[in-house]
């Protein structure tokens, strides 16, 4: 598994270890941390690009790959991390699997694929436009798996991530730079922030701020073991991972005051450069093929389980 140490990446990892895999976890703790690395796993501090090569030749049932530049305003300020970071090294993971035989890959894409969507909930047929060069990164990505499963008959999932939240146990979203709705809003109520900015209150939707599709991390996991086990050689499926509700900015920050019972002062601020007025996901095709629905859809389950994580960690 490479990014083992980041947010999701540790919680699949732990339910990789709890439902029995051997897990070896490649991260270059460039943004995750050593100590998010779950008990069970091994762990091997190293360069992806580099070290997969002499990790496959060990021999492996597959990889999962979340390790990934996933900053979208700075991908826009400084696209070569990008292109390096993501397409670069997740082309030298796939050389390596081609070379040593790994016959199944999940990769981590992203709602960021389609851009600005022309209908909702988004399909996986959808157009792919993606709007920064974060989405546009990983839809490379997604192209060059798209080939080698051809190609080569690599099993190949794609889950497209939307927007994840929540955590699991001591697993949970600790970004050195905070750019999500959630945690920022945690910070507040945490009295380490004074108030949230809610980007733009002028949208085209029914409270005037942008509406997006929470998902629990902790489903999320349960999908990336579901596709492990429906990945089919010399196909690559690609699957949104949503629960096909969308809440507005304005309700997040509501139930985050209900679940910390902290007012959290809130104002408005100008639109984050692009930001799509909604993202939902139709998650029908993860549902009928992989047998998945998510357990954990409600926002009040999955801001508690996040506040619960934030306080502990202090
Ligand atoms: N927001 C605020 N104030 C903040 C932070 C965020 O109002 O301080 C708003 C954003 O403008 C947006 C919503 O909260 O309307 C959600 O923003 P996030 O940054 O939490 O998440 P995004 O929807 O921007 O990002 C998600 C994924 C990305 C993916 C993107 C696709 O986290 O990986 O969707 O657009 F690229």
């Amino acid at each position: 598994m490479t990014g083992g140490a980041g947010y999701v990446g540790s919680v699949c990892a732990a339910r990789l270890v709890e439902t029995g895999h051997d897990v070896v976890v490649v991260d270059d703790l460039s943004t995750g941390h050593e100590d998010a690395v779950p008990e069970g796993a091994r762990f091997v501090r190293a360069d992806i690009g580099e070290a997969a090569g002499d990790l496959l030749a060990e021999g492996y049932d597959g990889v999962l790959h979340f390790a990934a530049k996933s900053l979208v305003g700075e991908s826009m300020v400084d696209p070569a991390k990008y292109w390096n970071g993501n397409v670069l090294t997740s082309l030298k993971l796939l050389a390596a699997m081609r070379e040593h035989g790994t016959p199944r890959l999940v990769f981590s894409s992203t709602a960021a694929t389609y851009g600005e969507p022309e209908q909702v909930p988004i399909l996986e047929t959808a157009p792919t436009r993606p709007t920064n060069t974060y989405g546009a990164t990983k839809l490379a990505i997604d192209h060059a798996i798209t080939s080698y499963a051809k190609a080569h008959g690599l099993a190949a999932v794609s889950l497209r991530y939307f927007n994840v939240a929540g955590a699991y146990g001591g697993f949970g979203e600790r970004h050195t730079t905070e750019t999500h709705l959630i945690p920022i809003v945690l910070q507040v109520a945490m009295g380490t922030r004074d108030k949230i900015s809610i980007y733009g209150e002028d949208y085209p939707t029914a409270d005037g701020t942008c509406v997006r599709d929470y998902i629990h991390v902790l489903d999320l996991a349960a999908a990336h073991l579901l596709a492990l086990e429906h990945a089919v050689k010399g196909e690559h499926q690609v699957f949104n991972l949503g629960t096909g509700t969308g809440f507005s900015n304005r309700q997040v920050v509501q139930t985050c005051r209900e679940v910390t019972g902290h007012p959290i002062p809130a104002e408005f601020a100008a639109r984050r450069a692009g930001d799509p007025a909604v993202l939902v996901a139709s998650a029908d095709a993860a549902a009928e093929v992989l047998g998945w629905s998510p357990e954990r859809a409600d926002l009040t389950t999955i801001i508690s389980d996040a506040w619960e994580f934030t306080r502990a960690r202090g």
